[in-house]
């Protein structure tokens, strides 16, 4: 279930307190739009994270030679706070936002807030920033929460001090129109098995793929398809979704073997299609089996659940 924060009807809450930011509510895209506050968090190597803050969203200082700028040593989460028609927010789903970074930080050996640190820093943050909240139906609030090595250090290692951050945005669609694939033969985004990163948010996920995103664009695709690195048969996920494949009753997607991230939209809607009596596949998906799919979608918290128009593999389509 999700997260009440509030419910709108509360005496105590000031007219003041209830009213929207001053910015166009009509046609937010995924963009960053400054807000009021941001919650930061910090802890030497060694120890656990103990009190943050909310403080004026700002520009951060950080040391040149700070871990995540030098080596990479960074994760981030994405969710949501969404406004309901009578006037409540609600988080969707983020205990799980806050397992997956306690798993991605082991994995990059970091300390990490705990579970109820995590999801009181969101409620806070959303609270603090609550006049960003969209109007029921405009968007919703999106959440990043980072996990980043700032200590300073030259030798490779992790980094003698933390901080946890956490800022937002309100936004509408990830994409605005059809979601159209070109599949990605030449450049791979994850290693198989847990001995990778591409089942979590690292930071160092994003970047190395960024020629073959910006290739796909200029020749009118939306986004590229990832294929596994070990046989480049089997599709994996796209720059910032998970995908599933309809064939009859079947719904099938790429299992999560460490080269797949996790999505938290992607595991409701097993959740939902389960529940609707979908049989649910998580399996390896040749393109060939792609490409012969009755339909295709693609998932995750900026994404949503989006239909996807058409792939484009070599020259088929
Ligand atoms: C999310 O859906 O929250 C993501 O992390 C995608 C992001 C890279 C835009």
């Amino acid at each position: 279930p999700p997260s009440i924060l509030g419910n709108g009807k509360d005496s105590s809450e000031s007219a003041a307190e209830e009213t929207y930011a001053d910015i166009d509510w009509e046609d937010l895209g995924f963009n960053i739009v400054s807000t009021d506050y941001m919650f930061v968090m910090k802890c030497a190597k060694g120890d656990k994270f103990s009190q943050g803050s909310i403080l004026p969203y700002a520009n951060i200082e950080i040391s040149p030679s700070a871990g995540i700028l030098n080596y990479g040593q960074g994760i981030f989460e994405g969710l949501k706070a969404y406004r309901t028609e009578d006037g409540r927010i609600l988080l969707f789903r983020p205990h799980e936002n806050a397992e997956r970074m306690k798993i991605g930080a082991d994995r990059l050996c970091m300390p990490s807030p705990s579970i109820d640190q995590f999801v009181n820093a969101v409620k806070q943050t959303v609270l603090a920033n609550k006049r960003w909240v969209p109007p029921p139906g405009k968007g919703s609030l999106y959440i990043r929460p980072l996990l980043m090595g700032t200590g300073s250090l030259l030798g490779v290692g992790p980094a003698p001090e933390y901080t946890f951050l956490i800022y937002c945005s309100p936004v509408g669609s990830y994409k605005k129109g059809a979601v159209n694939f070109k599949v990605e033969d030449k450049l791979f985004r994850a290693i198989p098995g847990t001995g990778g990163t591409g089942g979590i948010k690292s930071v160092t996920n994003y970047a190395p793929v960024y020629t073959a995103i910006t290739e796909a664009k200029a020749n009118g695709f939306s986004d590229v398809l990832f294929l596994d690195s070990a046989s480049g048969k089997y599709i994996e996920e796209g720059s910032a979704c998970n995908v599933f494949v309809v064939k009859g009753n079947v719904i099938s997607t790429p299992a999560t073997d460490g080269a797949i991230l996790p999505g938290i939209t992607r595991k409701s809607i097993i959740e939902v299609a389960i529940d609707l009596g979908y049989q649910v596949m998580e399996c390896p998906i040749s393109v060939e089996e792609m490409l012969c799919a009755d339909e295709m979608f693609c998932t995750g918290t900026a994404m949503v659940v989006s239909s996807v128009t058409s792939v484009t593999y070599k020259e088929t389509r």
